[in-house]
């Protein structure tokens, strides 16, 4: 249901969206998209590596080569399914189509379910993820000021955030594993394992790399070449949508496996309701989810 805007945000299928960007029509319009069965789906909960993962896919439909990289912006290349402008341009680009998604699995296209399309999804350590979002919503101009760190996290617990609760959109995709079509990683993963990671990509997506054009997407994909990449670290993004004078997109990219990370900066321990979600391996059997 389709409740009144308040404060900018609106709620639609039980999930707050800010009304800059997104709307119930830009909602209902990608849940009616025609999906294609050669279409590559790029989907996550914010903050868990969407643009990393987008920048990979890219680099492995180009064969390693990196020229489509540098000369489109990556929200083009793989656009943004909840948005009217990603839509369109979506319906615009040549396929294989590289497709954005922050959706939960219950707003995602009708027809994914019955086509061969795939989708990849990448989870990441929801401390991560609060610390990360937490970050976004300052320079992020569609949604609210987090306000404190400590007041964020309760809502973010909650679900109280854009895209609701990192639980149920984690726990809803990952009710796909098993199928054909749909893969999971995790950040932390990509992390340890950049190669490892494409070369597991290429197998589900049946396209096969050479070594060195592995070694190709490997380069290109990593922290240090996605910063100097105009096209992929959103420094073309409008002053209105992205406030860059309060930080970086591509801010980090730390983790708390085995690292301090940001977690430990912030000293908060466990978050109740998180706890240490162990080994990635075994997400869906943890208590939390
Ligand atoms: P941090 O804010 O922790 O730095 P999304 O693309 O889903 O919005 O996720 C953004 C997060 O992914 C940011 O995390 C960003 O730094 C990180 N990221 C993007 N590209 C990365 C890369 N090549 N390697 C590691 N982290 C990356």
């Amino acid at each position: 249901g389709i409740s009144v805007m308040s404060h900018g945000y609106f709620q639609h299928g039980g999930v707050t969206f800010p009304g800059l960007l997104y709307s119930p029509r830009s909602l209902e319009a990608a849940r009616e998209f025609p999906v294609e069965d050669d279409d590559v789906f790029n989907v996550t909960y914010q903050k868990s590596g969407t643009v990393w993962m987008l920048e990979i896919l890219s680099l492995i439909r180009q064969d390693g080569d990196p020229r489509w990289c540098r000369s489109v912006p990556n929200w083009d290349r793989g656009p943004w399914l909840e948005t009217l402008l990603g839509l369109r341009r979506a319906r615009a680009n040549a396929r294989p189509r590289i497709i954005s998604s922050h959706l939960p699995v219950h707003m995602f296209p009708k027809s994914f379910f019955g086509s061969k399309a795939k989708v990849i999804y990448t989870v990441r350590d929801p401390k991560d993820v609060l610390v990360s979002l937490f970050h976004f919503a300052r320079i992020f101009r569609p949604y609210r000021d987090p306000g404190s760190l400590g007041d964020f996290m309760d809502k973010f617990l909650q679900g109280d955030v854009p895209f609701g609760s990192w639980f149920q959109h984690v726990r809803g995709w990952l009710q796909l594993r098993g199928r054909e079509n749909f893969f999971w990683i995790s950040y932390e993963e990509l992390q340890q394992d950049l190669r490892g990671s494409v070369q597991r990509l290429c197998s589900f997506l049946c396209h096969p790399l050479s070594p060195a054009a592995l070694d190709a997407v490997v380069t290109n994909a990593s922290f240090a070449a996605m910063s100097h990449n105009p096209m992929s670290n959103f420094s073309l993004s409008p002053g209105f949508i992205l406030d860059q004078n309060r930080g970086p997109f591509l801010r980090k990219g730390g983790d708390t496996w085995g690292h301090p990370g940001d977690w430990g900066q912030w000293d908060i321990g466990d978050i109740q309701g998180i706890g240490d979600i162990g080994d990635i391996g075994d997400i869906g059997d943890i208590g939390v989810l």
